[in-house]
């Protein structure tokens, strides 16, 4: 039999084998861990795709999963391509057949450029692969090559097999306040999937899904998928004749969203894979090493460690006073914050969500001389300034909208829908983002502003641009903004913000810096919201707030310490108004800060790995880089049946290293179980533990009565 010379793609976590098909796209022979045997590129001791034994009753061409299915002669499944070409009487070219002109592949790149010459289409197809953090990126583009305009419906930017035994999926739901929670599925006949048509990447719908075997934390297969994108998007799986699934992922579009004229290209938004052998920690580390090293661009190329932010929403929301301002940052700085954050409420007449987004220049009642004297102040203390804005809104009742009420995204005909009383501004409308670019550059230009909270509160609704669906145009002309001012200010850091996270994704954080994860500081809330944001998120990027004792979203009341060792992890902030504390929490807040700002260089950067112990428990460690440190936290959301909690085992140190194991914080109750014997001389002493040790019997965990927490720290002893 005559050898094939398959195309083979790898790293030290995945591989990927494909077999050259001149009759379409390469056909799919493997996807997942490093396969080492394919390396030799001629792996032809079984049947080539194409050669299967045909059942009675099938066409002739039954064609085998490739890059890119395409309906019409054969294939039945989800195709990866949908579109037509509008003519009289009835669409044409809705039946694709490509050939393949060209690939060119190495170890860590493929490229492939097919053509349908009867449908007048040109596609050209991507992967590459960073070989150290194993993520595979994708992306699909297609070229009208034929003279009249063709109307794209669908085109993935990835396509690819999950193995037989893959039958379990983690996809992602959420609402405001509720968002990056979890659902484990099994995978039937039918096909599972998701659509997002929010416009903006969403609440409910985060455009991550995670298949696999057993899903253990960290055990059995995975693969994660991710579009990084922040409008719309599909994602699904469906089931092959083959005792496989086709798991294809790209941006949902309206109709008639995408209509190609001559020689138009459309191009996907990239998608983003990887497989882990090591259950769900193995495949967000990969993810973590490709944000950190691929996705973000921080100002003066690296992360500098991140500040301690007080945030003032929940402080004051709307009622912004200068004196009142200054005592709170006055007070902030006493307790080590290190960016002072003004939210909502500073400009033009903004006295509550009805009114003024649009106006971006300082309310003139609440600031006569400026912002001036309430950022100097902030300066003075040490701290640095942060703005909050929403410049993608515009308020009808605002100076903006009355002079261009046309800015809008509008259909001609159709109401207005707002949504927390506003609109959104047509941002592919040249004039809107001039418009928004000086606006903002004149508040950046004229004072020493150094960040920017950049929010976004409503989901798309009649989002035309001249009658077109323009969800794709108003994403595009929103990262072509950032990118303006990004290189107009580069040393000012952003933050993503739409209710909460209802705008975190690979897309947007190439622009900005940190993700404000929810509107919701109640730490038990925020245990679960945060797990699923880990998955695909390095802790740096994760906003995390020390709220009010009493939360405002949920009304439930935690003590400072289960609040902060929840929020320790992330990008810390306060959201309090942090005058109202009384002397013994005050001192505890200003510890937690210290504590934060000894381990941010180990949790900001380290290998995490997280998991549960049943419903009652939830944990998180992260071992720094160099191995040299473990910051770990054991969370009790509710009692259970347990009478003692079993040893932690603490991974990702070095076997023979030894390590100072000190308990940071641990919970007390009245009438609950002192710690005694081993676990007493642990809580007052520490105890050395090889890295072996910790890794194969763990650390006891003192008693944790519910909503509370344990904090211990490992520090490489130096001989
Ligand atoms: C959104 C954000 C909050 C806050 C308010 C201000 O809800 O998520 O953090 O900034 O807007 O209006």
């Amino acid at each position: 039999m005559q050898a094939t010379r398959l195309i083979h793609l790898s790293s030290n976590a995945i591989s990927l084998v494909l077999e050259p098909n001149t009759a379409g796209a390469p056909v799919w022979r493997y996807l997942g861990a490093r396969a080492e045997d394919a390396a030799s590129s001629l792996a032809d001791a079984w049947p080539a795709a194409g050669a299967r034994p045909l059942p009675p009753t099938v066409l002739e061409n039954d064609p085998p999963l490739t890059l890119m299915p395409t309906h019409g002669l054969g294939w039945f499944n989800q195709p990866a391509l949908a579109g037509s070409r509008t003519a009289e009487g009835g669409d044409l070219d809705w039946a694709h057949d490509f050939r393949t002109d060209h690939v060119e592949w190495d170890t860590h790149t493929l490229r492939v450029a097919l053509s349908d010459s009867v449908a007048g289409l040109g596609l050209t197809i991507s992967y590459t692969l960073e070989p150290d953090s194993g993520v595979l990126s994708t992306w699909a583009e297609l070229e009208n090559r034929g003279d009249t305009p063709f109307r794209l419906d669908w085109l993935a930017a990835a396509c690819v097999p999950l193995a037989p035994g893959m039958d379990s999926v983690l996809g992602f739901s959420g609402k405001w306040t509720l968002e990056f929670q979890e659902h484990r599925e099994t995978l039937g006949v039918a096909t599972w999937r998701r659509d997002n048509r929010r416009g903006r990447t969403s609440h409910d719908s985060f455009p991550g899904v995670i298949a696999g075997s057993t899903l253990g934390d960290d055990d059995g297969v995975a693969l994660g998928a991710h579009l990084g994108w922040s409008g719309n998007h599909t994602i699904l799986i469906e089931p092959l004749a083959d005792g496989r699934r086709q798991l294809q992922i790209g941006e949902w579009l309206a109709p008639g969203e995408v209509v190609l004229a001559k020689g138009e290209r459309y191009r996907t938004p990239s998608a983003y894979l990887a497989f882990s052998a090591r259950g769900l920690n193995g495949l967000s580390q990969h993810f973590h090493q490709f944000v950190r090293q691929h996705v973000l661009t921080w100002p003066d190329g690296r992360m500098a460690p991140r500040p301690v932010h007080l945030n003032t929403w929940e402080a004051v929301y709307c009622r912004h006073d200068l004196d009142d301002l200054k005592s709170l940052a006055s007070s902030a700085a006493g307790v080590g914050v290190e960016r002072f954050v003004l939210d909502d409420g500073w400009f033009h007449r903004r006295d509550s969500d009805r009114a003024a987004l649009g106006d971006w220049w300082p309310d003139a009642r609440k600031y006569p001389r400026g912002l001036a004297p309430l950022i100097d102040h902030v300066r003075k203390l040490g701290m640095q300034f942060g703005l909050w804005v929403e410049p993608e809104m515009v308020s009808p009742d605002s100076d903006l909208y009355r002079a261009h009420p046309d800015w809008t995204m509008h259909l001609e005909g159709r109401p207005l829908v707002t949504g927390r009383n506003q609109l959104m501004l047509d941002l592919a409308n040249r004039d809107v983002e001039d418009y928004l670019f000086d606006a903002l550059g004149t508040l950046l230009g004229e004072q020493p502003i150094g960040y920017l909270k950049w929010d976004m509160n409503r989901d798309l609704a009649t989002a035309g641009h001249h009658g077109r669906a323009a969800y794709r145009r108003q994403t595009e002309a929103c990262y072509r903004l950032l990118e303006r001012l990004r290189t107009a200010y580069p040393s000012v850091e952003i933050e993503s913000c739409a209710s909460g996270g209802g705008r975190a994704d690979y897309g947007v954080l190439a622009h900005m810096h940190r993700v404000w994860t929810s509107d919701c500081n109640d730490a038990l809330t925020r245990i679960g919201i945060q797990r699923g944001f880990l998955r695909f998120f390095p802790p740096e990027v994760m906003g995390a707030h020390i709220g009010p004792a009493v939360s405002h979203t949920t009304g439930r009341n935690h003590d400072m310490a289960f609040r902060a060792a929840v929020a320790l992890p992330g990008h810390l902030g306060l959201e309090m108004d942090v005058r109202l504390l009384d002397t013994e929490e005050r001192a505890a807040l200003l510890r937690w800060v210290d504590l934060y700002k000894t381990w941010r260089d180990v949790t900001h950067g380290g290998t995490l790995r997280q998991g549960e112990i049943g419903a009652s428990l939830a944990w998180l460690q992260i071992a720094a880089a160099d191995r040299s440190a473990a910051f770990v936290a054991i969370y009790r959301r509710q009692e259970d049946s347990h009478r003692y909690i079993a040893p932690m085992q603490v991974k990702g140190l070095e076997p023979t290293r030894r390590y100072r194991v000190q308990i940071l914080h641990m919970p007390t109750a009245p009438h609950y179980a002192k710690p005694s014997g081993l676990l007493a001389t642990f809580a007052a002493q520490g105890l050395v533990l090889s890295g072996a040790t910790l890794a194969d019997l763990g650390v006891p965990v003192p008693p944790l009565p519910p909503e509370s927490a344990v904090v211990i720290g490992c520090t490489e002893v130096m001989d």
